[in-house]
């Protein structure tokens, strides 16, 4: 078929042969059989066949023996009732094997024998359809991810970066936690939905949105006709049909927090319970230490005077007396003992004159023990303290000199009582190797632990700070005036 020739647009001739030779597009010109009566170039290398092999061959033989039948019965078809398809998007596989997409634009042309024949131009568009399908794909699965997830999800526009539309997207789970429907839900707009209708929290939650692009609160989402729900809302801006968008996820909370609730109370509870057992071993080391220093101490006592007297009595006998001045010695050692097992339950002196000289002693007393050198910088006025802070002052105290003496390797420490704003400042500062973090927060240290609750309990908090080779400081700090309840 000669394709040859020339045709006037507008005012422009041009030669049809370029056209036909030049064209990146197939394109194939059929009779009413389905013959090929022309083929240009880029059409033989679509079908992968060289022309002299299409060239007056029936069409369908270019396609796959599988679907050749019908690919000429719906050609036939078309030809036949004249209704050839303008346009027409097909998928197929070429006799080589190749899966392809076609796009046919198909017309019906007269040859110069008055032949009725078909002119398709045929596009591979396989790129761009696979491309497609993968969208979709992928709109199926964002979908189904949107429908299925156990969050509330919302998305609106961000119109001009200021307001926000109505809904634009919901999902089934928003739907069934606010009882809309989903066409209902989609005519709200996130000012009622999310923002308790508190227009300033929504120009501060899109202020936030445009400097961080995501940003995450609690609300309570109104429920149709009904309470509203506490609720964590992930916000996060995103592109949305090429719009920007905000995508709410939210998440009921009212479990987590009542949970929480449960936590706090329980853990109010043992602590509580902790400090009720704390003071009654507090009391009982009181009583028994008491009791030994007095009943035990005095009848140590009696029985050294009355040593004493009956040594007298037996003057002469030398044997006896050596007898009697050994026993009189032993029971000084046991009296001594007695002291110190007393003082060491209890510091009489805690009781007696206070937290402050009960510390110096205790400081003078670990030094001659350790050897460590303690520096007292204390608070010189009078302390009016109640038994129990200047108790647990006191035993945050021992412990904290306790543990530099097992494991600090120090060989100061000083220790600093004073006042500030009304609270009362306890630090222990020793010169050893240090503690690491991990060991401050091992729920297993717990000498550590004890001081925190003792603390905690009266409303204050210890603090422990510490760098490698550079020493420990326990720092305790309790209020002088205390609205702390304990509720058993
Ligand atoms: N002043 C310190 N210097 C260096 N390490 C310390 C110091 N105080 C505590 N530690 C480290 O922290 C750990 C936890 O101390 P904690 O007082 O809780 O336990 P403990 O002294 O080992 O045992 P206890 O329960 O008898 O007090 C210690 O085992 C020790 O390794
Ligand atoms: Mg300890």
């Amino acid at each position: 078929m000669n394709t040859s020739g020339s045709a006037l647009s507008g005012n422009i001739k041009f030669d049809l042969s370029v056209v036909w030779h030049e064209s990146v597009d197939g394109i194939r010109i059929t009779d009413s059989t389905g013959n090929i009566v022309a083929a240009n170039p880029s059409f033989c290398k679509l079908l992968d066949k060289p022309e002299a092999e299409i060239i007056n061959q029936p069409f369908h033989i270019l396609y796959h023996p599988n679907i050749q039948a019908e690919i000429i019965r719906d050609y036939n078809d078309d030809f036949n009732n004249n209704k050839i398809k303008p346009q027409l998007e097909r998928k197929a596989v070429l006799w080589n094997g190749r899966k392809v997409w076609f796009e046919f634009s198909n017309s019906i042309i007269k040859s110069s024998s008055n032949e009725t024949l078909v002119l398709s131009i045929v596009r591979d568009i396989t790129d761009k359809k696979e491309n497609e399908l993968a969208l979709i794909k992928s709109e199926g699965q964002y979908r189904s991810l949107f429908n299925n997830t156990s969050d509330a999800m919302f998305v609106c526009y961000l119109n001009y970066g200021k307001t926000l539309s109505n809904f634009a997207e919901v999902n089934e789970k928003a739907c069934q936690l606010l009882n809309y429907s989903m066409n209902e839900l989609l005519q709200q707009n996130p000012l009622n939905v999310i923002f308790e209708n508190k227009e300033v929290e929504i120009l501060k939650f899109i202020d936030r949105l445009n400097s961080d692009r995501s940003t995450i609160f609690n609300s309570s989402l109104s429920v149709k006709n009904a309470d509203k729900i506490p609720a964590e809302i992930n916000s996060r801006m995103f592109d949305y049909n090429e719009r920007p968008a905000v995508l709410f996820i939210s998440r009921n909370i009212a479990e987590r927090r009542e949970f929480e609730e449960k936590i706090k109370q329980r853990t109010d509870q043992l602590r509580n319970l902790a400090s009720k057992l704390q003071s009654i071993r507090e009391e009982e080391r009181k009583t028994i230490s008491r009791e030994i220093h007095d009943e035990l101490g005095q009848m140590l006592t009696v029985l050294k005077i009355q040593i004493s007297l009956l040594s007298n009595k037996i003057s002469d006998n030398e044997v006896i007396q050596l007898k009697l001045k050994s026993v009189e010695k032993l029971i000084d050692n046991s009296i001594e003992s007695v002291q110190k097992i007393s003082s060491k339950l209890r510091p009489g002196l805690l009781d007696q004159l206070g937290l402050i000289p009960a510390i110096e002693w205790q400081a003078q007393d670990f030094m001659d023990k350790t050897g460590i050198d303690c520096e007292c910088i204390l608070h010189k006025e009078e302390l009016f303290l109640d038994q129990e802070k200047s108790t647990a002052l006191f035993r945050i105290f021992q412990e904290s000199i306790i543990n530099t003496a097992r494991h600090a390797n120090a060989s100061k420490i000083i220790i600093r009582l004073s006042e500030v704003n009304n609270d009362l400042v306890l630090e222990i500062k020793d010169n050893g190797k240090g503690i690491t973090l991990n060991q401050i927060g091992d729920p297993k240290s717990l000498g550590l632990l004890g001081m925190k609750e003792r603390a905690l309990i009266l409303g204050g908090s210890v603090e422990i700070k510490s760098s490698m080779n550079n020493g420990t400081i326990v720092k305790a700090v309790i209020p002088l005036i205390t609205n702390i309840t304990i509720n058993i």
